[in-house]
């Protein structure tokens, strides 16, 4: 038998005793999870105390003690530090969130490890941010966007969208389908993949797949331009997605050039327009204006309406989302001018 924490016996010896619930002493210092296991193993699922329990008044009037206890002392799960996985329900027919009784075995899931804090191990890409939530309820109420499609994600993180792209794509897709998710960071690009391809998720059954390390500041350096060049053309993506890209003034130029390359008509030839769809934290007036202006200088820039995250967050229709979640996402659609075409250098 395991050794138990001292604090905790004495606690396991009022139980038995059947000590009145007021004058139990809970152990203060054992962390919330640890006292959590305790109370299961050696109280609830305990043989002896199963064999021989006490009364089911006493027992109740312990357990609303115990949990009473265990709820003063549970950490916030907003301010929680450690990776969590992380559920999101949807359904590919939204108006079906509407019903009365829902039966979970029609909805969707996006389920993935991801990290609590902002940044972690040097990036931001560990955890989803409001801007793909946003950009993921676009795509799911027009399934048609990125379903028979050959998709390119650019900054895919920890892979919220590439799960939620992923599944539409095995529902509605079609041979052309497929998906490309990228990343500078090793560790994310890794997380992303197997986000993607948990079980639960139907991205998993999606045999199209694909992850790319890329960098966007290749798309600034001459020596590098054209591996992403060569990439991109074999991607050959009619679609480009991106979630929460512009956050670092020294980046843009590098993210609109790789947009640029990544735009650019296939020298095979296709008779699809390319269009870029993303959905952008707008964190700072400047850095987003000049994204815009140089942006616009060689795109069509179109702006769309940005979804109230009610699939995902469950925010209801016709109220004001909470600003610190969906604040400041702005959708923007590019697509190549036919006339003064985008060449870099010019
Ligand atoms: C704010 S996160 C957004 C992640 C995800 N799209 C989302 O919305 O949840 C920015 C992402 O861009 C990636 N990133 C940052 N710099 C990059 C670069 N130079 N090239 C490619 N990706 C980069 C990060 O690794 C990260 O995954």
């Amino acid at each position: 038998m395991a050794n138990i924490p001292r604090d905790f016996y004495n606690l396991l010896r009022e139980y038995g005793a059947l000590l009145p619930s007021r004058l139990l002493r809970f152990p203060l210092g054992i962390p919330w999870p640890e006292l959590h296991n305790l109370l299961l193993e050696n109280v609830l699922l305990d043989q002896h105390f199963t064999s021989y329990p006490p009364s089911v008044e006493y027992q109740r009037a312990f357990w609303k003690a115990a949990i009473d206890h265990l709820e003063a002392n549970i950490p916030d799960p907003l301010v929680t530090k450690a990776p969590s996985y992380s559920t999101h329900f949807w359904a590919t027919d939204p108006s079906y969130l509407t019903q009365n009784a829902v039966d979970l075995t029609l909805l969707q899931n996006s389920t993935l490890l991801e990290s609590r804090t902002f940044i972690e191990k040097g990036t931001t890409g560990l955890r989803t941010w409001p801007a793909s939530l946003a950009l993921a309820e676009y795509l799911v109420t027009q399934p048609d966007i990125a379903s028979k499609t050959r998709v390119l994600e650019l900054g895919s993180g920890a892979g919220f969208l590439g799960i939620v792209v992923g599944s539409i794509q095995v529902l509605h897709g079609d041979e052309r389908s497929s998906l490309h998710l990228t990343d500078v960071h090793e560790e994310v690009l890794s997380r992303c993949e197997k986000n993607v391809n948990l079980p639960c998720n139907t991205s998993s059954q999606h045999r199209d797949i694909h992850y790319h390390a890329l960098d966007w500041s290749n798309a600034t350096d001459s020596t590098r331009r054209s591996s992403l060049t060569r990439l991109f053309e074999n991607i050959n993506a009619d679609v480009i997605l991106g979630a929460d890209l512009v956050f670092d003034p020294d980046l843009i130029l590098a993210l609109v050039e790789t947009i640029a390359v990544a735009l650019q008509e296939s020298s095979s030839g296709s008779s699809r327009t390319k269009t870029a769809i993303l959905a952008l934290t707008v964190r700072n007036q400047d850095t987003f204006d000049t994204f815009e202006r140089l942006t616009s200088q060689y795109f069509h820039l179109h702006e769309l309406p940005t979804p109230r995250l009610s699939m995902f967050l469950g925010l209801p229709e016709g109220k004001e989302s909470p600003s610190e979640i969906t604040r400041n996402v702005k959708m923007i659609q590019l697509s190549q001018k036919k006339q003064g075409k985008y060449s870099y250098g010019q």
